[in-house]
């Protein structure tokens, strides 16, 4: 089995006994190596991409899990009926489309005790769609590979939200000093600084653009002590 840190990180965030449902399931391998554990008792993976779809039936069959473990056909939430699962998984795509997901399908959605997300990209629409659809950040971690992965764990009930930055920083990170959530902050100044540098080139006024990009680097640096 193919299994990586992102699968092994996956399933420190699920209690042991829970019924999971990994949308964008891919090959399976969260689910199989779940149930291999003991940590899953029961899941559904989703796929909409046939070919994921078939390999993680195949997956599934190989390794005996057809009684644990179901793989259905479909987009987001559509194929899991409401209360089906405790947990429900969702990493590996854009946080706009994790967000619609969980958009389209609100009810169903709400059901789940957690939800384990990991948006590549625009968590800041992820947070916010949480955060003002009754889901409280419980914890938020960055695992160090190729690259950095931001995992976002939700439970239901209320978070006050006082400061827009905290959609882009994560109220969990904001108070979490490790390297990992260092390098985060790091990757984003130099991101915003990459920006800041290309419209200075093409622009020679300071704009109000060039103004907001500074403000937002100096909010990010403020909580690293740089
Ligand atoms: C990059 S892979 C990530 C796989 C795995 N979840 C991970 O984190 O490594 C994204 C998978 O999500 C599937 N996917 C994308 N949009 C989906 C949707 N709306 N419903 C179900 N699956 C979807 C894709 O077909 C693809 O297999």
């Amino acid at each position: 089995m193919k299994i990586n840190t992102r699968v092994d990180k996956v399933l420190n965030y699920i209690q042991k006994g829970s019924t999971v449902a990994d949308i964008g399931c891919d090959h399976g391998y969260v689910l199989i190596k779940g149930v291999t554990d003991d940590i899953i008792k029961s899941g559904i993976g989703v796929e909409v991409a046939k070919g994921p779809f078939n390999q993680a039936k195949i997956n599934v069959h190989e390794y005996n899990m057809d009684d644990y473990i179901n793989i259905r056909y479909g987009n987001g939430l559509d194929p899991v009926l409401i209360n089906e699962c405790d947990v429900c998984v969702i990493g590996g795509m854009g946080g706009r489309l994790i967000t619609n997901i969980l958009r389209d399908n609100k009810e169903k959605a709400s059901n789940f005790k957690r939800l384990i997300l990991q948006p590549m990209n625009s968590e800041f629409i992820l947070r916010k769609y949480l955060l003002e659809n009754n889901w409280v950040i419980v914890d938020e971690d960055i695992l160090i590979e190729d690259r950095l992965y931001l995992y976002i764990i939700a439970e239901k009930g209320n978070m006050e939200v006082h400061d827009d930055f905290i959609y882009e920083i994560g109220p969990v990170l904001a108070k979490k000093n490790n390297s990992g959530r260092n390098k985060y902050i790091k990757q984003k100044i130099f991101k915003l600084e990459k920006i800041l540098m290309n419209l200075k080139e093409v622009e020679v006024k300071e704009t109000n653009k060039i103004k907001i990009i500074k403000q937002a680097i100096e909010k990010w640096r403020s909580y690293i002590g740089d």
